[in-house]
């Protein structure tokens, strides 16, 4: 059975809710996975701050989110009857926003009396690819995903629904924050990502020299933060002068480089622990850096992998994904012959490794349980 078949299985439409972290974003997605409506509106307030406020998040997630939904709606041309799921991020994430959310989605589950489906914000990235119709010739299981974004550093082997196999993540700082704080040092504000990116087109990658962190270990971990401290020690004899503006694109181009020979490098090692994988797919902010992709694309291919990245907009925060993680799970649910579920009870949570997905299905013969995460 593909998958839009096993996805028809689902009642009616989906109207799913993202508030993980400070994108507020409500989608509502057809059974079959056609994207009816999406809206995402990326908070400011945080931006003199440098970084996301959790409480900040958290109040704007619930100011904005009825406008939101009713406006999303009404793009959809549906009213609140015509739904036949109701889906939200639970977690992992910032707690605050998480509440908000999923609260708000169980309140309109519980009004409408249709099944409230809790989702893995982290699933939900990993399974973004399958969108019927999103990438040349699909992602069928497994493939190798990169999720790498301002809270995520993850190297995944996903094999199926629910059954997900972290190979290697970050010892300390996720990419994007890495990417972000670079940034800042640089003095290009914050999310710092896409302007580090632009300032880099003016310099040289190889004008100066620096570490790259876990290069040729063993596994796929990463680790960002010794290349961090290099670039404050390279800015250190500069103190409170301003830098000139080709030194810091200098910097900036060798830090990028930086970062892709170091994911390059543990991408070689990932596809070495999942020899299965004939797809890498990338998802995540810091996916769409062009030298990146650029780099991704090489290492693939000199696997005889395909490469595929969402486009940016469902790379980043958003709430198709959750719509699409929601329709997969209750396809599978359905595909196992067990009882379509609701989480209406299930509680929000700030971590919730994806090893715990598995547990959402009674095993199968033919469908074995994820191994453990290593
Ligand atoms: O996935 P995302 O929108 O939000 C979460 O963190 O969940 O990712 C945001 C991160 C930020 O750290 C931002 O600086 C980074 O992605 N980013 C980039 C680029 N665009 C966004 N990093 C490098 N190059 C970019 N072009
Ligand atoms: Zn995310």
């Amino acid at each position: 059975m593909n998958v839009s078949t096993a996805c028809a299985m689902a009642p009616g439409p989906v109207l799913a809710i993202e508030s993980s972290c400070d994108e507020t974003a409500c989608a509502i997605l057809a059974p079959e996975g056609t994207i009816l409506a999406q809206r995402v509106i990326s908070q400011d307030g945080h931006a003199d701050f440098g970084g996301v406020v959790p409480e900040i998040a958290a109040r704007a997630h619930l100011s904005l989110l009825p406008e939101l939904v009713h406006a999303t709606l009404k793009d959809a041309g549906l009213p609140p009857s015509g739904l036949g799921l109701v889906a939200a991020s639970t977690g992992p994430g910032l707690i605050g926003g998480l509440i908000v959310g999923s609260g708000f989605a169980k309140g309109l589950a519980l009004a409408l009396n249709r099944p409230f489906v809790a989702v893995n914000h982290v699933e939900a990235h990993a399974l973004t690819a399958r969108l019927p119709g999103l990438v040349e010739g699909g992602a069928p299981f497994p493939y190798l995903l990169l999720l790498v974004s301002g809270g995520h550093c993850q190297c995944i082997a996903v094999e199926g629904i629910g059954r997900y196999r972290k190979l290697g993540g970050t010892i300390d700082d996720a990419a994007g924050e890495a990417f972000d704080k670079v940034a800042k040092m640089l003095g290009l504000g914050w999310p710092g990502g896409p302007a580090l990116e632009k300032l880099a087109q003016e310099g040289n990658p190889d004008a100066i020299a620096l570490p790259r962190p876990l290069i040729r270990r063993a596994g796929c971990d990463f680790s960002f933060s010794g290349l961090k401290t290099a670039i404050a020690q390279k800015l250190a004899p500069y103190g409170q002068t301003p830098l000139p503006r080709s030194f810091a694109a200098d910097l900036a181009a060798s830090f990028q480089q930086a970062v892709a020979d170091v994911v390059a490098d543990r991408i070689n090692h990932a596809l070495d622990m999942m020899p299965s994988a004939r797809l890498l797919v990338a998802a995540g902010g810091v996916a769409a850096n062009t030298v990146l992709r650029a780099r991704l694309e090489e290492t693939a291919q000199s696997r005889g992998c395909r490469f595929v990245a969402p486009p940016l907009r469902l790379c980043t925060d958003n709430a198709v994904m959750v719509g699409w993680a929601a329709l997969e799970t209750w396809a599978e649910a359905a595909r196992r012959g067990q009882t379509p579920f609701t989480d209406i009870a299930l509680r929000p949570r700030p971590r919730w490794p994806l090893e715990e997905m598995a547990s959402r299905f009674t095993p199968t013969d033919n469908q074995p349980e994820a191994g453990s995460f290593s």
